[in-house]
C-alpha cells in the first residue's frame, strides 16, 4: 500500500490515495490527497501544471523559470530559497544563517510503525514510508516519516531533525507535517471555547491570508482543540469531501492553514513555536509529534468514522482498548469537600442498589484539603473525613459489590501544604517574581527529575496500597511563569514539561494495566490524543448541563469517539446554568459516552430512584452500542434540534437520540430519521420514561378531579411519589422507511394532554431504538 515508481509516492489507504513526488531539483511536490486512485493514474496527470512564469517569484535554478518554489504544492519547505509562505520550519542553522535548502536523499519502506522516543505515537500502523532529507550546504538531515493505517482511511506524519554539524542549531519552529493543497473553497473548522464550553463547533471561510489555531497555556487547552477540518463549502453530515487533522501532544500546539495570492492552500501542524525555541548539538535529534490526517468523501460523518475507529484502535491501548468502560458514580457535584466516611458509604450503598458498578472519590480525601485553599500535593488520608485509612474504606466500597476510584493531582500543589512547606523548590516560579496562583495552586516543575521522582513514588504508592481500579488524574490550572531552574534554555520548558508528564504516566501505568485512567482538566482543558494514550477515557466538561453538553460532546464526535467522552447526570437546576431539565433528557444525553451520576442520591425520591435504575439498565443492555456503536449527527433543518445516531457492528441495531432545546409554540411535525443500518424490517420503539408531574406546575389543576396547590403539600408529595408514563410509540417499518424519515406523535402544543402527545417543551428528549426483526 506505500510504493515508489518513477520518481512517485503513493500511500493507499482503504478508500484515499496520497500521492507526491520528486522533483527533478530533489523538492518533495505534493500531487493528490482524496478518494481512491485508479492504478493507471499519474502523478503527471494530476500534479500541478507550471507552465507560466509568475512574475516577480525567485527561480530557484536559473535552469528553468517556471520552478519557483513559492508557487509549488510542497510537501516540506524551506527558508531563504523563495518560498515567502509560512514554512515547517525556522531553524538558525550551525552557520547563523535562517536559511537551509532540505531535498530527497533516499528512501525505505517498512512494515508497522516507529515509535517516537519520549512521545506517546498511534500503534499498529500498516507501513511507514521514512524519507531522508539533506540540506544542500551543510551535514544537517531531516527525516520524514508517514505511517499509514489502511482500515482507519488515517496517514501519520512526523519529522525528526538531526544536526551532524559541529556547531549548535536552533530550532525556533519545527512542525509535525506540512502539506499544500491545490487551489480550491474550503471552510476550516476547530473546537473553540474555554473552561464548561469546551469544544464548540466554529467554521469560518479559508481566504487568503493565515488562520491560526493553536494553545500556549501549557496544554492542549479548552481555548483550541488541536483537532480542526476543512471541508469543501458544500460538505454536509453525509456529503461532500472532508480532510480531517489532528496531533498526538498534550501541550502547546499551533495548526495554521495559509492561502496565498494563487489560493494555494497550506496546512501544517506540530508544537507552537511561540516562546518555543530548542538547542541541537552535534549529533543529537529533535522528533516532532505525530499528526494525523484523514480524507472521507462521506461528509462529516465519514469523516468522524475514520477518526473514531483510528482513536479506538491505533490510540487507546492496553486492558482497556475495545473495552467496555464501568458505569461510576462520583461524589464530586453531590458533596464538594463536605463528606465524612458515613455520608460516602450511604451513597455508594445508594450507587450500588442502583446498579452502578464503580465508585469515585473525587478531590478532598487527603491531607488538609476542605476546601480549594490548602493540601494539594499530600496525598495522605484526612483522618478527620475517613477515620480509618484509605484501604479501610476501600475495601468497604468493595465489599459492597463497586469498584473503588479516586481523584489526584498530582501536577499541582497548594501553597499552603506540607509539600510546599517541605520542598517549595518543587514549584515552577520565576526566582525574581512573585509567583502567581490559579484555584490557588502552583504548578509543579516536572521539567526536574526529582519532581517527577516524587510523584511517581506517591501515586503509586497510594494505588498499590489500596489496590486502586480506576483513577480521575486532574489538572486545575493553566501554567504562567514557565521557567525551570533545571533546564540551561528557557524555550525547551514547555515541551520538556509535556515529555516529563509522559514519562511519569508511564512509570505510574505501564506497571498497572488493570486501572482505569481517566485524565481531567479543569473538565476538558486537555482532550487530546497524547492524553488518550494513557487514558482510554477523558471527563469532557465541569459542564454537565445536558443542554450545554449537546454542544460540547456533538463538538468532540466530530474527532473522539464515545468511548472516551466521560458523561455524567448531575442535579437540576444545573449548578452553573442554573437550568431546570427533565432527569430523563440528563439520562438521554449522558448515554451517549462514557455514563456516570454525580448527584446526591440520598436525596432522590421513590420515583427518580425508579427511574434511574430503568436508565442504568438500559445503558448496560445497550452499552457497547452506545461506546463503540458507530455513531453519527443526523442533520435536521430545525435550528432547536439535535439528533444523534449509534449503530452496532452488525448494523441491525440503532439507538436515537432526539433532544429539543428551547421549544417553538406549535412545533411542526418531527421525524425520525435512520441511517447506516441493514436493508430489512425493524422495530421501532421509544425507551420508555418518566414525565414528572411537578413539570407541569399550576396547570395540573385543570386535570386533577380534586383541587391542588401548586405549592401545597399534597403537590409536593405527588411529586416525590407519583409520576407518568412518557409518551411511547412503537411501529415496525422498513430500513429505507426509516431512511427517508418516519413522523412521529404531535409534540404538546398547550390544547390538552393525551398520553400520545410528546411531551418535550424545553430541553425535553427520547431515545428510540430500532431492532432488525426479520433476521
Ligand atoms: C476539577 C474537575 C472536577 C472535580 C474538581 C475537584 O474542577 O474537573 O470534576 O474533580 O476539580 O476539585
Amino acid at each position: 500500500m506505500i510504493l515508489f515508481k518513477d520518481n512517485t509516492f503513493r500511500l493507499d489507504t482503504a478508500n484515499t490515495t496520497y500521492m507526491f513526488r520528486i522533483t527533478k531539483f530533489g523538492h518533495l511536490e505534493h500531487v493528490y490527497y482524496g478518494a481512491s486512485l485508479d492504478s493507471e493514474d499519474l502523478a503527471e496527470v494530476l500534479a500541478q501544471k507550471r507552465t507560466a512564469m509568475i512574475g516577480n517569484s525567485v527561480d530557484y535554478d536559473g535552469s528553468d523559470k517556471y520552478y519557483s518554489l513559492d508557487n509549488m504544492c510542497l510537501e516540506w519547505s524551506d527558508n531563504g530559497r523563495g518560498d515567502y509562505r509560512q514554512s515547517p520550519t525556522e531553524l538558525k542553522m550551525p552557520d547563523g544563517s535562517f536559511i537551509s535548502d532540505f531535498i530527497y536523499d533516499s528512501h525505505d519502506i517498512k512494515d508497522g510503525t516507529i515509535p517516537i522516543k519520549g512521545l506517546p505515537s498511534a500503534y499498529e500502523g500498516d507501513q511507514t514510508l521514512v524519507i531522508t532529507l539533506k540540506d544542500t550546504a551543510l551535514n544537517v538531515v531531516i527525516t520524514l516519516y508517514y505511517t499509514v493505517f489502511k482500515k482507519s482511511d488515517v496517514i501519520t506524519r512526523r519529522a525528526v531533525l538531526t544536526n551532524n554539524s559541529p556547531g549548535p542549531l536552533h530550532i525556533r519552529r519545527f512542525m509535525s507535517m506540512m502539506v499544500d493543497f491545490h487551489p480550491e473553497k474550503f471552510n476550516m473548522y476547530t473546537l473553540d471555547g474555554g473552561w464548561i464550553k469546551e469544544a464548540h463547533l466554529n467554521r469560518r471561510n479559508v481566504e487568503q491570508g493565515i488562520i491560526v489555531n493553536s494553545s500556549n497555556t501549557g496544554n492542549s487547552s479548552n481555548r483550541h482543540n488541536p483537532a480542526f477540518m476543512l471541508a469543501e463549502e458544500s460538505c454536509t453530515e453525509d456529503h461532500g469531501r472532508v480532510f480531517g487533522f489532528n496531533l498526538i501532544y498534550s501541550g502547546n500546539h499551533q495548526s495554521s492553514v495559509e492561502k496565498n495570492g494563487r489560493d494555494i492552500i497550506r496546512v501544517s501542524t506540530g508544537i507552537n513555536p511561540h516562546l518555543f525555541e530548542w538547542e541541537l548539538n552535534e549529533n543529537e535529534s529533535f522528533e516532532t509529534p505525530e499528526a494525523v490526517m484523514t480524507f472521507s468523501n462521506k461528509g462529516f460523518n465519514g469523516m468522524s468514522h475514520n477518526m473514531h475507529h483510528f482513536v479506538n484502535n491505533h490510540i487507546v491501548r492496553g486492558q482497556w482498548k475495545n473495552r467496555e468502560r464501568p458505569m461510576l458514580f462520583n461524589n464530586w457535584e453531590a458533596t464538594f469537600f463536605n463528606f465524612d466516611e458515613g455520608k460516602l458509604l450511604k451513597l455508594a450503598k445508594n450507587a450500588k442498589d442502583l446498579g452502578m458498578e464503580l465508585f469515585v472519590l473525587d478531590d478532598g480525601w487527603f491531607g488538609e484539603r476542605n476546601s480549594d485553599n490548602a493540601g494539594l500535593g499530600d496525598y495522605n488520608i484526612n483522618t478527620k473525613k475517613l477515620p480509618h485509612n484509605l484501604k479501610n474504606f476501600a475495601d468497604k466500597i468493595r465489599s459492597m459489590g463497586l469498584e473503588f476510584g479516586l481523584w489526584f493531582e498530582p501536577e499541582m500543589v497548594n501553597p499552603d501544604s506540607n509539600l510546599y512547606r517541605e520542598h517549595p523548590e518543587y514549584a515552577i516560579r520565576h526566582p525574581d517574581r512573585q509567583p502567581l496562583l490559579g484555584r490557588n495552586q502552583m504548578v509543579l516543575d516536572l521539567c526536574k527529575k526529582e519532581v517527577r521522582d516524587h510523584i511517581v513514588d506517591n501515586v503509586s504508592r497510594i494505588l498499590d496500597e489500596s489496590d486502586i481500579s480506576y483513577v480521575k488524574w486532574d489538572m486545575n490550572r493553566n501554567i504562567a511563569e514557565a521557567y525551570s531552574p533545571a533546564i540551561k534554555n528557557q524555550g525547551e520548558f514547555y515541551h520538556r514539561y509535556i515529555l516529563g508528564l509522559y514519562e511519569i504516566l508511564s512509570r505510574i501505568f505501564d506497571k498497572r494495566p488493570n486501572i482505569l485512567l481517566e485524565s481531567c482538566a479543569s473538565g476538558g482543558n486537555r482532550f487530546d490524543l497524547g492524553m488518550l494514550c494513557f487514558s482510554p477515557q477523558i471527563w469532557a466538561s465541569d459542564n454537565t448541563d445536558p443542554i450545554e453538553r449537546l454542544k460540547i460532546q456533538t463538538g468532540l464526535s466530530y474527532f473522539y469517539p464515545l468511548s472516551t467522552i466521560g458523561s455524567h447526570v448531575s442535579q437540576a437546576p444545573h449548578q452553573q446554568t442554573l437550568r431546570d431539565t427533565p432527569l430523563s433528557t440528563r439520562f438521554n444525553v449522558s448515554g451517549f459516552g462514557c455514563l456516570g451520576y454525580e448527584l446526591d442520591l440520598r436525596n432522590l425520591s421513590s420515583e427518580e430512584k425508579k427511574d434511574i435504575a430503568n436508565q442504568i439498565e438500559f445503558y448496560k443492555k445497550y452499552r457497547k452500542i452506545y461506546q463503540y456503536g458507530t455513531f453519527s449527527r443526523i442533520s435536521t433543518s430545525k435550528a432547536n434540534k439535535v439528533v444523534w445516531q449509534c449503530v452496532d457492528e452488525d448494523k441491525n441495531t440503532a439507538l436515537t437520540g432526539f433532544f429539543q432545546t428551547l421549544v417553538n409554540t406549535a412545533e411542526s411535525d418531527d421525524r425520525l430519521i435512520v441511517k447506516g443500518i441493514n436493508m430489512g424490517r425493524y422495530n421501532v420503539r421509544t425507551r420508555p420514561q418518566r414525565l414528572y408531574i411537578g413539570r407541569f406546575g399550576e396547570l395540573i389543576k385543570h386535570i386533577s378531579p380534586v383541587e391542588l396547590k401548586p405549592d401545597g403539600i399534597i403537590m409536593s408529595l405527588a411529586n416525590r411519589h407519583f409520576s407518568l408514563a412518557d409518551s411511547e410509540e412503537s411501529f415496525i417499518c422498513s430500513s429505507n422507511a426509516l431512511e427517508s424519515g418516519i413522523p412521529l406523535s404531535s409534540q404538546f402544543m398547550g390544547t390538552g394532554y393525551n398520553k400520545n402527545l410528546r411531551v418535550l417543551g424545553d430541553f425535553g428528549s427520547y431515545i428510540y431504538i430500532t431492532e432488525r426483526i426479520d433476521v
